[in-house]
Order: C-alpha cells, then structure tokens, then sequence
C-alpha cells in the first residue's frame, strides 16, 4: 500500500475522510473540519443533514458514512470523529488511522484521501499528528496472508494508495518517514511470529536475519561447535532433540559515538515449543510456533534502528533454537553447566527459554560489557495470569529503566507492567544436586523465571520483558488485525530515542 502526503486540494476518486470533533456542550452537532464545511456547503447542508440524522456526536474513533450526491466525483465519503481535540494524544491519531483502514481494506476501494484538518485546541502539532495518522493506516494495514491461495476476492485486500492532503505536507512526509521505518520493524516482527515453525526453524531463521545485512547491520551466527567451544550447555540442551542446528545470532547496529558502549537487547527465540520430553499438552500447541517472539521482537528492533539509522550503539542477541522430544532430548532431571559456569538441573524440560537466555545473557554482558541488557521472551504462562493481553510484564531492579520503559509503554501504547523480583523468591529455585533447579514450583511462576535470568546477568543492569502475554492476539486490536502484534518494537525503539540518542 502506497501512503503519500499531498497539499491540500481536490480529490479525483476514491474515498474521501474528514474530520469531525466533539462538541464541548453535549446536545449541540459535531464540529465539522474546514474540509467537511467547505464541502457541506458544496453539498447544500447535505452532510450537516445527515449528521444530525444518524446521530453521529465525533466521539474519538466514531465514523459515519454518508452518502455522495451527483456531482462529486467520489465513491464514498466518511467523517470521522475525533472526540474533544484537547485531550488527544499521538497514539490516538495512529489509532484514528488504523480504524480507517480497518474499515475500507475489503471494501472494494482502491484509493483514500484523508483530509487532514487537526481537531481545534489538539495538543500535537499537525505535522505529528497526520504522521501519526498514516502509521496508524501502515500498521493496521498489514496481513499475513502469503498462504492462503483461495481467499475470493470479496474478502482481499483492495486498498492501494491513501492520500493525506494537508498544510505542511513535505514535513508530514518527512516526519512519516521516520514513523515508517519503525512500522517495517514492527511488521518484520510480525511476520516473523506468523510464520509456522516447518518454515522457520533455527537454521532458516538465522539465516533470514542475515539478510539484515543489506540495511547495515553486522550479523555473527554461531552454530553448535562454536557454542559448544564457549560452554554453552544450558541453551545447547533446549535443541538437542531437534533435528534442527541451534543458533546464536549477535546483530550490531553502530549509528552511535565510536567507543561508546552499546544498549543491548537478547531474545528468547524456541522456534517451536513442545515442552520437550515434559510435554506440552496437545490442544493449543500450535501456539507454540510464537515461542520465538522474543527473537523476533528484537530482530524487528534492529530492522527499525537500522533503518532509520539511529544515532546509537545496539546490539541484538538471539538465541534460536527449537523444543523437542526425542532420543537425543534433554530428560528431567538431567543437569547442565552454562557459559557462566553455573550448574543447572532440569527439572521440567518445558521451562526451557530460560535455559536459552541463561548462555545469551552471560555472552551478551562478557563479549559487549553493555550499558544495560534488557531481554524479551514469551516466558511464561503465568504471565498471562497475572496481567492478561494488555501488558507485558518487566522485572528489573533498576527503577529509572522500569520508569523510563513504563513511560514508552503509555505514550506507544506497547503497556508494560513492573512486577517484583526479591531475593526472597531465590529459595524456590535453589537446589540440592546443582546450583539452581529450572523450575520454582507452583506460585510466581514469572517472578521465579525472572529471578532465575538475574543469575547470569552478572551485575550489568537488566531488565527482562515477559511478552507471552502480547506478542500474538486472537482478535483484532487497535493497531493490529488478529495474530501477531508486533508489541515491543515501538516500545524499545521509543525508550531508545527517548532516552540514549
Ligand atoms: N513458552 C512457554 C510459555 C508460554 C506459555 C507462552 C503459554 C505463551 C503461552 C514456556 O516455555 C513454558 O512452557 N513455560 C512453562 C514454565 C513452567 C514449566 C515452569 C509455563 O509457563 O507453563
Ligand atoms: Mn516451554
Ligand atoms: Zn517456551
């Protein structure tokens, strides 16, 4: 889909969308933008009629669409509502662009025009503001649809250009530019977490990270010799049941001052998750193909970072790997000694990313001394417990990370939520025959996964995210249509630009 910026003007086809805000005394009419004035009166009062007819009050998010007299060349004409423009923020104007989108994508239009009027009294510039507006329309846009080949075409996607047209148009596009280098990330993200796990396993998704190469990004991939030569045994025993070479991918983005140490970021990737010989049930299973999402969050990070050729220092670690049972597989109760040196034995060959992050972690914080490591991994079941679909939970004893994080995640709309982590939850994973045991029993599941994690972090500052709540949805959200979200990618990017560029 073609997203373009033009001044402001005449539409030749298609869809037109105005802007209608809420009127601060409750009873009276919307207030229509200068766009659907100017046209209301080309209409003869048609549009403010039809306003009043279906009750349409330009309730934030709330659209209507009426009819098009004889004359106009347009196919459709909708007004969208912008609720009291004092109190939007960025994320409801992306918001507002996704609904757009979400509405006409199978309707059998081909082309858009939003007319952007920014809502009287908005506190982001307008600039911003249609910027955000066409993010909205890019990443609600987006379909994972490469296998289905007898979708009819009532039901495909028809849209192909959407036109913002506008004041200030050539610094909207530039702005917009930006914006969309980090929705190719998101997207990246997504398609990587849609995949099914017979198309991206360890070897096939080290080697679509390769090809990251074209944007500036350095890619090193270690194979089991050489993680075997570093002592990797707690990642190497989640994959030696699999058919499949485990991998570790080290991205490096370096947009920043030449010897300034790097932001890192390190990511569960079990390309398929079984459970291993501790076996996951069966309903439900197929879920599993997103146990990467971790991996895919911050390869989707980079692709974002580095496309907009962020002004800093980043690497990504990924470990990638995939969970199954076999005669070769990890048994329970089989004990296993990590990069750090550390002995672990697994109890439960299901609570298998940590074991992948144990080694990721240590390697990230010996080889690139980071400024800080903050890894993403759909670790837990629990967490979706605790917090549900909306938030991702963060666990870090560094309060300005946990606030700075929690601040990206309200104004990205990508919302975290800090849960402890206390020395007092290290019992439950201490053990008679090895250091620590990879389980911590039945309560805080979470808290105990990330109690395990700060064991290999050796002091750096880290802040770990539980996304298996996120990463993928059942139903349509407001910037994503059903399966993955892609959550985290504009999490980080923000914290980054916000806070280290
Ligand atoms: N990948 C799962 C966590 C998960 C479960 C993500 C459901 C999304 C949905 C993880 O590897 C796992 O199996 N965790 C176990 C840990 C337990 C055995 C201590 C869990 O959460 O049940
Ligand atoms: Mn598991
Ligand atoms: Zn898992």
């Amino acid at each position: 889909m073609d997203i373009q910026f033009k001044a402001t003007g005449i539409v030749e086809k298609g869809t037109l969308v105005v802007f209608a805000s809420e009127n601060t005394k409750k009873k009276e009419a919307p207030i229509l933008s200068a766009t659907a004035v100017g046209l209301d009166n080309k209409m003869k009062g048609t549009l403010s009629k039809a306003i009043k007819i279906s009750g349409f009050k330009g309730e934030k998010g709330s659209m209507t669409m009426v009819l098009v007299p004889d004359g106009l060349p347009l196919s459709r004409l909708i007004i969208l509502g912008t609720g009291k423009g004092k109190d939007l923020t960025a994320y409801d104007y992306s918001v507002m662009g996704a609904s757009i989108i979400a509405k006409l994508q199978t309707s059998g239009e081909t082309d858009i025009t939003i007319a952007f009027d920014n809502p009287v009294g908005s506190p982001i510039d307008s600039v911003e503001a249609a910027s955000r507006v066409a993010e909205g329309v890019r990443l609600r846009g987006y379909r994972f649809d490469k296998y289905r080949t007898k979708e009819p075409e009532t039901k495909k996607p028809t849209v192909k250009k959407v036109i913002l047209s506008m004041d200030n148009y050539k610094e909207a596009a530039k702005r917009f530019a930006v914006l969309d280098a980090v929705a190719s990330g998101v997207l990246l993200t997504r398609d990587l977490v849609s995949e099914p796990a017979n198309v991206l396993n360890p070897v096939s998704f080290a080697k679509r990270i390769k090809e990251l190469e074209a944007d500036g990004i350095k890619v090193t991939t270690l194979g089991e010799a050489a993680m075997t030569e570093l002592g990797m045994g707690s990642l190497l025993s989640v994959g030696q049941g699999s058919a499949h070479e485990s991998h570790l991918v080290i991205m490096e983005w370096n947009g920043g001052k030449k010897d300034e140490a790097p932001l890192a970021f390190v990511g569960k990737g079990v390309t398929f998750d079984t459970g291993g010989i501790s076996l996951k049930p069966g309903p439900g299973m197929e879920q599993m193909k997103w146990d990467m999402g971790g991996a895919g969050t911050v390869v989707g990070l980079m692709k974002a970072l580095a496309t907009r050729k962020a002004k800093v220092n980043v690497v990504g670690v990924v470990g990638l790997v995939e969970n199954m049972p076999s005669s070769t597989a990890t048994r329970p109760g089989d004990v296993v000694t990590s990069m750090s040196g550390q002995t672990i034995e697994i109890l439960n060959t299901d609570a298998e990313g940590r074991l992948v992050l144990a080694d990721a972690l240590w390697y990230c914080q010996q080889e690139y001394k980071p400024k800080f490591m903050i890894d993403l991994a759909t670790l837990t079941g629990a967490i979706i417990v605790s917090l549900g679909k909306e938030f991702a939970g963060i666990f870090t004893d560094d309060d300005k990370l946990a606030d700075a994080l929690s601040k990206s995640g309200d104004e990205t709309g990508d919302k975290v939520w800090r849960l402890p982590l206390h020395k007092n939850y290290d019992k439950l994973i201490d053990c008679d025959i090895a250091d620590m045991k990879n389980i911590g029993g039945p309560g805080a599941g979470s808290i105990t996964a990330a109690q395990f994690l700060k064991r290999f972090t050796n002091g750096v500052p880290w802040l770990h995210i539980d996304i298996a709540g996120t990463v993928w949805s059942d139903k349509d959200m407001p910037l994503s249509a059903k399966g993955g979200t892609g959550h985290g990618v504009k999490l980080l990017d923000h914290f980054i630009s916000e806070n280290y560029e």
